[in-house]
């Protein structure tokens, strides 16, 4: 049965077809859906389409559907193509008539827009709260492992001394990077499209103002087609927040995989942590920042994926963009999972605290060395050229301590404050 019945029933196989993977997705709108209705019918209400009676009557059996959604048994049956439809019919099932007027002034194009607006709102906080306990984590570590010095490479080769301080509190301050993209999305998401109907706006006088206070929403797509173009941009803008975390996060899963590696082994983890091989019996593998590189390389892919399938579609609705459900709803959840895991992991990460004793590393020293000279007097490309010397002729000894001491270097991580330029980004994520 379908809402939009003619008296004939599709080929099974064009409704598979169309269907796709609707009935299994929307469930995860299902809430949104009856809390868009509920503003809708309160609205429909106060313009004089539905007497108080009926909004009382229709708000308890969506409440009731909303009971239904809460305790995990709404389901979306076969033959019903989405959960607009569902819940229309459920809806009606058990009020009659009644039910067969909530659908005045809108369309299921407006219903999955809001659908869609308040659920990426909700995963957007999801992600954001995610970034905020692994940035917590990465801020607590890079305090309790500052003075833990290891070497900083340029061209993968040995360079100049850096620290555990300076490691997890890089992470720490690109993540506040990212949390801009992801308030800008959230930005993007928090409008209200509701009232667009099927995309241009509807000859009842809706009051667009009111169910945009009512779901609690910044403000309204005041144009009606700029709302319906919303569907895609919305996605968009939320899939380049997530692909900037994801850079971040990916990055840091290759500097672990890399440190655990015995060449390095700068880091390791409880053997539980690690995982191991069929063959050699001697192995514990870095496979949980492997995967954690993979997913998050994928997720960097997800914004082209939307803009190929939403590249030249024609103004107004189109059903290509039920596609976006697939492609942004599992990477949402992938990003919370990969942030979670990096949270955990890191935790329980142990940092070798002697790394520099190695003499590979004495090189490490020889800039530090030569601004001992400078402070002395010498200029700089003198004292350059006095050090370069003795490493050429194998005199230079290193001294194996540094003192700095300006804004953001290892005597002075600031973290302070960089946590302080998170926590303003994430508070207007609310
Ligand atoms: N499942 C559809 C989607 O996600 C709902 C809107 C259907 N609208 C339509 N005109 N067929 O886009």
């Amino acid at each position: 049965m379908k809402l939009w019945s003619k008296g004939f029933e599709p080929d099974k196989m064009i409704e598979e077809f169309t269907v796709g993977a609707d009935r299994e997705l929307d469930l995860r709108l299902a809430r949104y859906d009856v809390q868009g209705s509920m503003a809708h019918i309160r609205m429909l209400e106060s313009i004089g389409l539905l007497t108080s009676e009926e909004l009382e009557v229709l708000l308890k059996g969506l409440g009731e559907i909303a009971e239904t959604i809460e305790r995990g048994e709404f389901d979306i049956e076969p033959g019903i193509e989405d959960v607009h439809s569902q819940v229309e019919f459920m809806l009606t099932a058990r009020l009659g008539d009644v039910g067969k007027k909530i659908h005045s002034g809108r369309s299921r194009n407006d219903q999955v827009l809001v659908d869609l607006k308040l659920f990426m709102r909700d995963e957007l906080k999801n992600i954001a709260e995610a970034a905020a306990r692994l940035f917590d984590t990465l801020i607590e570590l890079s305090d309790r492992h500052k003075d833990v010095l290891m070497p900083g490479y340029t061209h993968l080769q040995v360079a100049m001394p850096s620290s555990f301080g300076l490691w997890f509190g890089a992470y720490a301050e690109s993540l506040a990077d990212d949390m801009e993209m992801l308030a800008a999305a959230y930005a993007v998401a928090n409008q209200n499209p509701l009232g667009s109907a099927a995309g241009y706006g509807s000859s009842f006088p809706l009051d667009r103002t009111m169910t945009t206070r009512l779901l609690g929403f910044a403000d309204l797509h005041y144009n009606v087609v700029a709302a319906q173009m919303s569907r895609g941009k919305t996605e968009r803008a939320s899939s380049m927040a997530i692909a900037s975390i994801a850079s971040t996060l990916g990055h840091l899963a290759m500097d672990v995989c890399m440190w655990m590696c015995q060449n390095f082994a700068f880091v390791s983890f409880p053997d539980e942590l690690t995982t191991g091989s069929s063959i050699m019996p001697h192995k514990k593998n870095p496979d949980v920042f492997e995967i954690m590189r993979g997913k998050c390389n994928r997720l960097q892919a997800v914004p082209n994926e939307i803009a190929l399938l939403t590249a030249n579609l024609p103004l107004g609705y189109n059903r290509d963009l039920q596609l976006l459900k697939d492609i942004i709803f599992p990477a949402t959840t992938e990003m919370v999972r990969c942030l979670d895991m990096a949270s955990f992991m890191l935790r329980q990460m142990r940092v070798r605290e002697d790394i520099i004793d190695d003499p590979r590393y004495d090189y490490l020293f020889t800039v530090e060395e030569v601004n001992r000279l400078v402070l002395s007097g010498l200029p700089f490309r003198e004292a350059y050229r006095k050090v370069g010397a003795e490493v050429q002729d194998g005199t230079y000894r290193p001294v194996r301590a540094v003192s700095h001491t300006h804004e953001g270097s290892i005597g002075n991580l600031c973290n302070d404050r960089i946590a302080a330029k998170f926590n303003a980004i994430l508070a207007r994520i609310k």
